[in-house]
């Protein structure tokens, strides 16, 4: 029988992922659209799936739209994607984040207690939640310290998946997923930010990239990779928390220089902290500059995740290293800006 799959934040990175998984295994993939742009499936045409995923109207904010798009796709799977997910605008936005990334989750649960109690949920948890480490690696074990009104919010999000299955037996799993980005990555966040950057540099239409703190490190995987350990989550009989990681962790300064390297750059370094431009050797001219304007009111210096119980108890690993991810995102953003 073909399997029906409910994905919210279909429109964003991994919604795009997952929902070409999914598809690609068969199922019915139906996606939670909240229509405020005119072109939000911008991700899904990119993968050539657009016109596959059947689009359901309606808002993690809006307990009714939930419980129609449950039964409306007659999904046994529940991906809850949908998120405000970006950091650095939870500080100007904290309520909303609070509601759309925080209670809504209590929402979707409550929609699945109404409407088909039986159905599996996968919830979008986040590294954000070790904020401030509790230790040097971070696994399933290690106590939370959020560090912006994002990682609260998810906090929230994480401990009401684990009540529900707790309370009422719900096959309800947290994924704790590490930074995963790809070519899709929206553009407001570092990785993304710097191939685009770098690409328009190179071809004109760009001067220069602004970043803030250059010294944050990141475990930073493939999101293809990632959302194939979200559905592995849900297949198993047993519902549990997972930390999803490469165990390596690096500098947005690597991530810069890299990214530099493979476009073409020959980037040096010089001055310190609020100083600090990266100059192209082969033009003398400054392409990358700190602006403290993006640094946060409180930071994540660092994240490195145990990855180890979801490759013991569900055969994941990440196929895509670091490298190879820094190169796939480079040469997509070049590809873009030349056609
Ligand atoms: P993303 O690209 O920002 O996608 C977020 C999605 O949520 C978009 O489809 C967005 O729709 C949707 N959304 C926002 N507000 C909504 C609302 N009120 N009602 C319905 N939908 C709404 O995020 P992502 O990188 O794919 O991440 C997916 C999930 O994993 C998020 O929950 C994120 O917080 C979490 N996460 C991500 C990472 C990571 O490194 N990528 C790591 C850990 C956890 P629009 O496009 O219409 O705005
Ligand atoms: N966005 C951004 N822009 N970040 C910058 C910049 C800049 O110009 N300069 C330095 N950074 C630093 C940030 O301060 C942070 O330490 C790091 O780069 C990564 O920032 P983001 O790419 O915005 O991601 P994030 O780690 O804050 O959050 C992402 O990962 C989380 C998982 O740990 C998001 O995808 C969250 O939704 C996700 O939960």
């Amino acid at each position: 029988m073909t399997k029906h799959a409910l994905i919210t934040g279909v429109t964003g990175q991994d919604g795009a992922y997952l929902s070409q998984l999914l598809l690609n295994k068969g199922y019915e993939v139906y996606g939670l659209i909240a229509r405020r742009g005119t072109d939000t499936q911008g991700r899904l045409r990119e993968l050539g799936i657009a016109d596959q995923v059947r689009l359901i109207d309606g808002d993690l904010i809006d307990l009714s739209s939930m419980i129609r798009a449950l039964e409306k796709s007659k999904a046994t799977e529940v991906y809850n994607l949908g998120a405000q997910s970006f950091v650095g605008t939870s500080w100007d936005q904290p309520l909303l984040t609070a509601e759309v990334t925080g209670t809504s989750v209590v929402k979707m649960l409550e929609a699945i207690r109404i409407a088909n109690p039986e159905a599996r949920f996968y919830q979008a948890s986040t590294s954000e939640m070790f904020g401030q480490i509790q230790e040097s690696i971070q696994s399933e074990r290690t106590p939370f310290h959020p560090r912006s009104p994002y990682g609260v919010a998810k906090l929230y999000g994480h401990w009401i998946t684990v009540n529900y299955r707790e309370s009422f037996g719900l096959h309800a799993s947290s994924g704790i997923l590490f930074n995963h980005e790809s070519p899709l990555r929206g553009t407001e966040f570092v990785t993304r930010k710097i191939t685009l950057a770098l690409a328009r540099i190179l071809h004109g239409q760009q001067t220069i990239l602004e970043l803030g703190n250059l010294d944050s490190k990141r475990d930073w995987g493939f999101a293809g990779d990632y959302v194939r350990a979200m559905w592995m989550m849900v297949q198993n009989d047993q519902p549990e928390d997972y930390v999803v990681a490469t165990g390596q962790t690096w500098t947005v300064r690597t991530f810069v220089e890299m990214a530099a390297t493979h476009a073409g750059f020959k980037l040096e370094w010089e001055g310190e902290n609020e100083n600090t431009q990266g100059i192209d050797r082969n033009t003398g001219k400054v392409i990358v500059k700190v602006n403290p304007a993006f640094y946060r009111p409180a930071e994540v210096d660092i994240l490195i995740g145990d990855p180890s119980k979801a490759n013991q108890k569900l055969g994941w690993k990440p196929e895509v290293d670091f490298e190879r991810l820094v190169s796939m995102m480079m040469e997509a953003d070049l590809r873009r800006v030349i056609s």
